[in-house]
């Protein structure tokens, strides 16, 4: 594992576009299942607050909170059958998403992986782009419409046809430290870490297609938590605690 020492890189950036990819599970607040409409409700607004400090945002969000495609597969299903329930249940994340953003003025559109043409748009990368241009948030849903991938991945695909700057990954946590902060009480937060040190130590950021994909396009990630309330604006602004992947450490 490589050491956790002070930031030798330059952390304070400018970003013009980014991907927020929170999991499902962030959206059920303390509940053990579902939504829970005030915790959908307080991440809308920390996403109003980066959107009106000027930076294009896109999001993709997981659907742990509903059905998890691996736990299916587990209890006996088919793995693709299981895959697609997954993403039906991110489609309901997003329009609950959808919704919660256009209540306070937040101008946005859904787009799927997986063709529903009177629930939301179809995904095509072009008008995703003019979108966000027109500075609305666009909530990419139902995964990359195939089975056998994560949401993590269809985050870090999306990103990379977007063209974002970085892709912020919303966790319980505030970065990636050399053990589990809530165990080991010696442990430390990286600022910064390599996408091979994150590959090759099996740090479990996002899954490995997803890190390998972010790696390939030069996508910085960005671990912070998405518990707090305002944090996605503070982080946006390279401010409190986070953990930058890189190909630049
Ligand atoms: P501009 O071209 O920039 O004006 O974008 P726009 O999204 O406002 O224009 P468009 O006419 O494509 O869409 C108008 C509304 O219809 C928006 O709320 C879209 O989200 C919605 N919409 C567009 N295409 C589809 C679709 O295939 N299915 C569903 N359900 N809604 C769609």
């Amino acid at each position: 594992m490589p050491e956790a020492s002070p930031s030798e890189v330059p952390q304070t950036k400018t970003y013009k576009r980014i991907m927020l990819k929170m999991s499902g599970e962030v959206l059920m607040g303390n509940d053990e299942y579902g939504l829970d409409p005030e915790t959908v409700k307080r991440v809308a607004l920390d996403i109003k607050e980066v959107v009106d400090s000027g930076i294009e945002v896109c999001v993709v969000v997981g659907a742990g909170n509903i059905f998890r495609g691996v736990a299916g597969a587990a209890a006996g299903m088919d793995r693709t059958t299981a895959d697609y329930m997954g993403m039906l249940g991110i489609v309901i994340n997003a329009l609950a998403l959808q919704n919660a953003l256009e209540h306070i003025g937040i101008q946005t559109r859904v787009q799927s992986g997986i063709r529903m043409d009177s629930i939301c748009e179809p995904y095509i990368r072009r008008k995703a782009m003019r979108h966000m241009e027109k500075g609305r948030v666009v909530i990419f849903a139902a995964g990359t419409g195939n089975p056998y991938f994560t949401s993590d991945t269809a985050g870090a695909l999306r990103a990379s046809e977007m063209d974002c700057d970085a892709i912020f990954k919303g966790t319980k946590v505030d970065g990636i430290y050399t053990a589990d902060p809530k165990k080991d009480p010696e442990a430390k937060r990286y600022d910064n870490i390599s996408f091979i040190d994150v590959l090759t130590n099996d740090l479990k950021v996002m899954d490995a297609t997803a890190i390998s994909l972010a790696r390939e396009n030069n996508i910085p990630i960005i671990v912070f938590s998405v518990e707090e309330k305002g944090n996605f604006a503070k982080v946006a602004r390279s401010e409190g605690q986070f953990t930058i992947v890189s190909n630049n450490y």
